[in-house]
């Protein structure tokens, strides 16, 4: 299995805060890779260092063969990696379908120029995303809320919105930073079904965020346990429930 992305030695500093100490590990292409860990444990910096928003303190990030010490937010999103957040950010007052819209627009290629006189190149690429927003809509059986505003749906279901406009971008790698925080368990069953779907059917590589061990035992193929900007843990999700190291930082020991 190959590679796309590997942490050497990261640290990062906020101030007097240390974020993440010294962390090496690698993931594969085509695993659900996990990150788990108590408030405060370093995993958004994680994927904020991934997708090139946080910079290291110290220590090399490598994703698809390059230093990503030379690559901006845009051009490693360009790469194929694409994110929701821990706390939503949609447009609220914008449809589902605009919502999503945007995220195909992402690899829609036309300047302002040409899109003023809306040339046939223009009415190609506008028909190229309104087709992947279709399909994403479809796979995440959200139709029934394609023309709702955002403010007026449930958490559970903008979560899943946000999910889609990610997925639109058609990435190659998802970050997904907390999907099932706040859900209920139906909500949080649905998600986890949708994240196994993405892994398996659409054969997209996940890193997954979630404080919920039980739903990272139930789909990722690996796990990352953090405590207090410190790797734990590397290994199979069976094998974290049963480390010491894991069991006291959730129980808050040690
Ligand atoms: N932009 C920032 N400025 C200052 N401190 C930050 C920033 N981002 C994260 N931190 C600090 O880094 C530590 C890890 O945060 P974070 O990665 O968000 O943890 P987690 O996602 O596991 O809850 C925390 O102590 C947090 O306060
Ligand atoms: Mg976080």
């Amino acid at each position: 299995m190959s590679k796309i992305i590997s942490f050497d030695n990261v640290s990062l500093k906020f101030g007097g805060v240390q974020a993440l100490k010294e962390i090496s590990f690698d993931i594969d292409e085509g695993s659900l890779f996990a990150i788990i860990g108590p408030n405060g444990a370093g995993k958004t910096s994680i994927l904020n260092c991934i997708n090139g928003i946080y910079k290291p303190s110290s220590g090399n990030i490598n994703i698809f063969g390059e230093d990503s010490a030379n690559l901006n937010p845009d051009e490693i999103a360009n790469l194929g990696v694409s994110r929701t957040f821990q706390n939503i950010e949609l447009f609220e007052n914008m449809t589902t379908l605009d919502n999503i819209l945007i995220g195909a627009h992402k690899h829609v290629n036309y300047g302002p120029i040409r899109s003023l006189i809306y040339s046939k190149k223009v009415r190609i690429e506008e028909e190229k995303a309104r087709k992947i927003s279709e399909d994403v809509i479809d796979f995440l059986e959200i139709e029934e809320y394609r023309y709702s505003y955002i403010l007026s749906l449930p958490y559970g279901i903008q979560k899943r919105i946000e999910l889609g406009r990610a997925l639109a971008m058609e990435p190659k790698v998802l970050l997904l930073d907390e999907p099932a925080a706040g859900m209920n368990n139906e909500e949080t069953e649905d998600i986890a079904r949708f994240i196994l779907d993405i892994h398996e059917e659409l054969g997209i590589t996940v890193i997954l965020i979630d404080h919920d061990m039980n739903m990272v035992m139930d789909i990722a193929t690996e796990v990352v346990a953090m405590d207090f900007g410190e790797k734990l843990f590397q290994g199979d999700p069976r094998d974290a429930a049963k480390d010491q190291k894991v069991i006291d930082a959730y129980l808050g020991v040690g």
